[in-house]
């Protein structure tokens, strides 16, 4: 799959995730096997008004490569403006935020109050269009009605814009999480995009994407919340679609050496203390489903340096492996 000159050998995304698609998360998902990996939303005000803390989010490594960052705002001289900052940064791909639904975004007219206001999101695609060399994609939900109206008119916009490709999550912008994706909606807005569209929504399996994909034609599967700790989804998309015999969910072996490399790369990426504190809470997304995991997540929840979390890890391992059958 193409986006723009961007080539995307695995047809899977790891969806934008706020406070959790940070550096560390993405190269675990990127050795995982994801296709292509974004940044979370970043603020187009923080990086024109050079915010230190803003312009960090912008961090990243080859090793990610391609990456796609997301900027949210509806103001388009500081988005075409934070546009420009992006490329500049050696991104691959800008996305524009047009399915954030938390008041605080919406008071500003931008993420999904973008889908409320087609005019202004014609302005700010031009502006970022015109702006940027490399590709642009938007991300969209179902829009403020439960049709797809609105999703169908805001990527026809898009595509005439000039667009590269956009991800829609069919959920409505006041339904926050609650409820299924309509999955046929990512059909529909597919069927009339003459751009490449990623399905995204409550795909929790690999055998999900491949539902996905069968039942929308979508071009690529984006996942949110279930690569959170267990990024080996997307190698699991891959050995599905390459129709290899039996694919095999991680093992234990691979599950703990990947808590300890996201640890380690949070280490040095956010410093002891900060990454031990966001660890307390992080290391029990890789044990969901495994016997005394409870146990776990209350001894994680306290420690304080990298040494304490990987004796912890370690102890969890051994006691696992020695009741393994
Ligand atoms: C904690 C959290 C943070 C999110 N942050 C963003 C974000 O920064 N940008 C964005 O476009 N969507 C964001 N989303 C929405 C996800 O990208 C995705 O559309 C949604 O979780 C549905 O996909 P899933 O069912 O695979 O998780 C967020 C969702 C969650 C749960």
């Amino acid at each position: 799959m193409h986006i723009g000159a961007v080539n995307i050998d695995n047809p899977t995304i790891l969806a934008p995730l706020a406070g959790i698609t940070n550096l560390p998360l993405r190269l675990l998902a990127k050795e995982a096997g994801c296709g292509l990996v974004c940044s979370e939303m970043i603020s187009s005000n923080g990086l024109v008004h050079q915010s230190e803390k803003t312009h960090r989010l912008m961090d990243s490594t080859p090793w990610e490569k391609p990456l796609s960052i997301q900027i949210f705002g509806s103001d388009p001289g500081i988005m075409a403006e934070a546009a420009r900052i992006v490329a500049a940064s050696g991104a691959d791909i800008l996305d524009i935020n047009f399915g954030c639904s938390v008041r605080k975004v919406l008071k500003t007219g931008s993420g999904s109050a973008l889908m409320k206001t087609p005019d202004r999101a014609r302005e700010v695609l031009r502006a970022v269009r015109g702006a940027v060399d490399i590709p642009v994609t938007i991300k969209i939900r179902s829009g403020w009605d439960a049709t797809g109206k609105q999703a169908l008119e805001i990527a026809g916009i898009a595509e005439d814009c000039g667009v590269d490709a956009l991800a829609i999550h069919p959920r409505t912008a006041s339904q926050g999480f609650r409820g299924r994706a309509d999955w046929r909606i990512i059909a529909a807005v597919k069927q009339q995009a003459g751009i490449p569209v990623f399905g995204n929504g409550d795909v929790q399996t690999p055998q999900d994407a491949l539902d996905m994909f069968a039942q929308t034609g979508c071009d690529a599967v984006m996942i949110g919340r279930a690569a959170i700790g267990n990024p080996w989804i997307f190698a699991g998309v891959r050995a599905l679609l390459d129709k290899q015999e039996g694919y095999t969910p991680p093992g234990l072996e691979q599950r703990f050496e990947g808590m300890l490399r996201y640890l380690r790369a949070s280490v040095q990426y956010f410093g002891e203390t900060h990454a031990c504190y966001m660890m307390r809470s992080r290391l029990g997304w890789f044990v969901k489903g495994l016997r005394h995991a409870s146990h776990f997540r209350e001894a994680i929840k306290k420690i304080s340096t990298e040494q304490q979390a990987v004796d912890i890890i370690r102890r969890y391992r051994q006691t696992l492996i020695g009741e393994a059958p």
